[in-house]
């Protein structure tokens, strides 16, 4: 669900219309809507209210800090997988204590700042991460709350770049290997506390089975351990849970919630969860100009000012964003079936392929939908293309939240 819809004519985002934010911010342009990013919080969250859990918001998603401060606001904790991701998520206001760092290849130095900021938990990877967060908190002369990222070997059945649960992928470490990496850390790295255990088997997840799958092997695992003598507290299950683009239907959160807690139940465990594209992914979308309407023989190209650098999914993946006219024109009801595509030099640079829309002519505003998550924080300056705005829809006004680059800000640090 969301807060984006026709008001007569008009395209608006909450109360306000798309036409008028663009009047100020000029395009491209990312819009969200704060009030789905509020309810989709709150979904999430009631699914799981019979039970002590933490929901960290995966910060990858969307690292907007306004974006990050209203999910900080409802209670909500951050995944993190990088310093930088630390370092946008307190300036927003979040609590450490809430937060946990995944992520294959921490540095020391970015485990050195999280050991600092005295966040929740490491979610680690590798035997060799073990060794490396222990050498860490032993300069530091104190303790590290780690998980073990266990690679359950289950297929999420979504696109193989956003698979990595299986054996194949480089995450985690595998499941018969994992109780004897916590006996070992527990024998040999003093400055190790085992609390967790941890799994993220892919993302744009849309069935259940996948994540029950997995939570069936990680609960061998938990009473595996506590015969061994290993206190765990918390089982994050990651992110992972899917969202509508096109014809997909995922389960609600509730009904995610329903089987996790059936799985879950009298295991006495601290849930965490590390959603992010159904947190944000249809509360964002980005709002691109046409600027020409072309024919090459019997194919149409409708070229927009947004590019593959200002929403590299269609490119990357292949997938699928709905577009809408901004205003619905006079002539709503004639239809095209055309290529939309951005102004980087590349044949991949497109956001839809033989899409049938409405005949658009040059200056009409198209919103291409479900951009909220892993667009602007995908986005790059390629082709010397200067980051577009953002801006926050909020009732009945907006802000925003990210100003457009400048050519300035492009060269930033260059010699
Ligand atoms: N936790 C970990 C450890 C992750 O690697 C991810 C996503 C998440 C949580 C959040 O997953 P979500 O709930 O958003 O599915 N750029 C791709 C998606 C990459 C996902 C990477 N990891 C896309 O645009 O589809």
């Amino acid at each position: 669900m969301h807060f984006f819809a026709y008001k007569g004519k008009n395209f608006s985002a909450e109360g306000v219309k798309v036409e008028d934010i663009v009047k100020k911010t000029g395009t491209p342009v990312y819009i969200y809507s704060k009030k789905t990013l509020r309810t989709h919080y709150g979904a999430f969250t009631k699914a799981f209210d019979e039970v002590d859990h933490i929901v960290c918001f995966s910060v990858k998603a969307n690292s907007n800090i306004s974006v990050l401060r209203t999910f900080a606001e409802e209670g909500s904790g951050f995944d993190i997988v990088s310093a930088g991701e630390l370092y946008r998520a307190l300036k927003a206001g979040a609590n450490p204590k809430k937060i946990v760092f995944s992520g294959v290849g921490k540095r020391s130095d970015e485990l050195e700042f999280a050991l600092k900021k005295k966040i929740l938990m490491f979610n680690v990877e590798s035997p060799e991460e073990l060794t490396a967060l222990n050498s860490v908190a032993k300069r530091l002369k104190t303790k590290a709350n780690f998980a073990i990222r266990v690679n359950p070997d289950v297929d999420p059945k979504t696109h193989p770049y956003i698979s990595t649960g299986l054996k194949k992928n480089k995450f985690g470490i595998p499941a018969e290997d994992a109780v004897r990496e916590y006996v070992l850390a527990k024998q040999n790295l003093k400055c190790l506390a085992p609390v967790g255990i941890d799994c993220h088997i892919g993302s744009q997840i849309t069935k259940i089975d996948p994540f029950i799958d997995a939570l069936e092997k990680i609960k061998g695992l938990v009473h595996k351990l506590r015969s061994e003598g290993l206190e765990i507290k918390y089982l994050d299950m990651g992110g992972g849970l899917g969202i509508t683009y096109d014809k997909e239907a995922p389960p609600h959160p509730s009904k995610y919630g329903e089987a996790v807690l059936k799985s879950t139940s009298g295991l006495d465990l601290t849930l965490i969860f590390e959603p992010g594209r159904v947190m944000v992914g249809n509360a964002g979308i980005l709002v691109t100009k046409v600027l020409y309407v072309k024919k090459n023989d019997d194919k149409t190209f409708v070229i927009v000012d947004a590019g593959m650098n200002d929403l590299a999914r269609p490119s990357l993946y292949g997938s699928y964003h709905a577009i809408k006219p901004v205003k619905v024109s006079p002539s709503a009801g004639e239809e095209i079936t055309a290529d939309v595509v951005g102004p980087i030099c590349e044949s991949g640079d497109f956001i839809a392929k033989d899409r049938i829309m409405p005949a658009v002519k040059s200056g009409a505003l198209l919103a291409v939908m479900s951009a909220g998550a892993y667009g602007f924080s995908m986005s790059s300056n390629y082709n010397s293309r200067p980051r577009v705005a953002e801006v926050m829809a909020d009732g009945k006004g907006y802000k925003v939240i990210r100003k457009r680059e400048t050519f300035e800000d492009i060269i930033r640090g260059e010699k």
